[in-house]
């Protein structure tokens, strides 16, 4: 068994805020993430793929298809978005790194498969020092 990792970027804006709080709760909770006209961040993002080599590739997966994968069902879903308001996974969620995270999982992880793969982590860095792993399951 290998590890493979390929980092993608997107850039997207967001807030953090509960409707069911008062703008005071927000506030104290999330602090400036919570400003009502939104903020941005340069998202980086690490997929790692497991498998097995390939002896006649030398592969794992072929990182151009894992690239095109990601380019087109994450980074252009989410690229230059208002993760709250253009990205229907947000409209029930809240758009933190966390859950982020964990919708590109379950974006990804049949389509990784189909490249004869196996998703191990979905590491996204939201800030030069703020970043989640998700693995899968709870
Ligand atoms: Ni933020």
């Amino acid at each position: 068994m290998i590890y493979i990792t390929r980092k993608e970027h997107f850039n997207a804006a967001h807030k953090l805020f509960n409707p069911n709080w008062t703008d005071e709760k927000n506030n104290e909770v999330f602090g400036k993430c919570a400003n009502p006209n939104w903020h941005g961040h340069n998202y980086t993002l690490y997929i790692t793929v497991k498998g097995e080599i390939n002896n006649e590739t030398g592969y794992t997966v072929n990182l151009k298809e894992l690239s095109t994968i990601i380019r087109k069902h994450v980074c252009d879903v989410f690229d230059h978005k208002n993760l709250n308001l253009d990205v229907d996974y947000f409209k029930t969620i809240q758009a933190s790194t966390e859950n982020v995270a964990i919708v590109i999982w379950n974006i990804l992880a049949d389509k990784v498969k189909n490249i004869g793969g196996t998703l191990h982590c979905v590491k996204l860095y939201e800030t030069e020092n703020n970043f989640v792993e998700y693995f899968g399951g709870k």
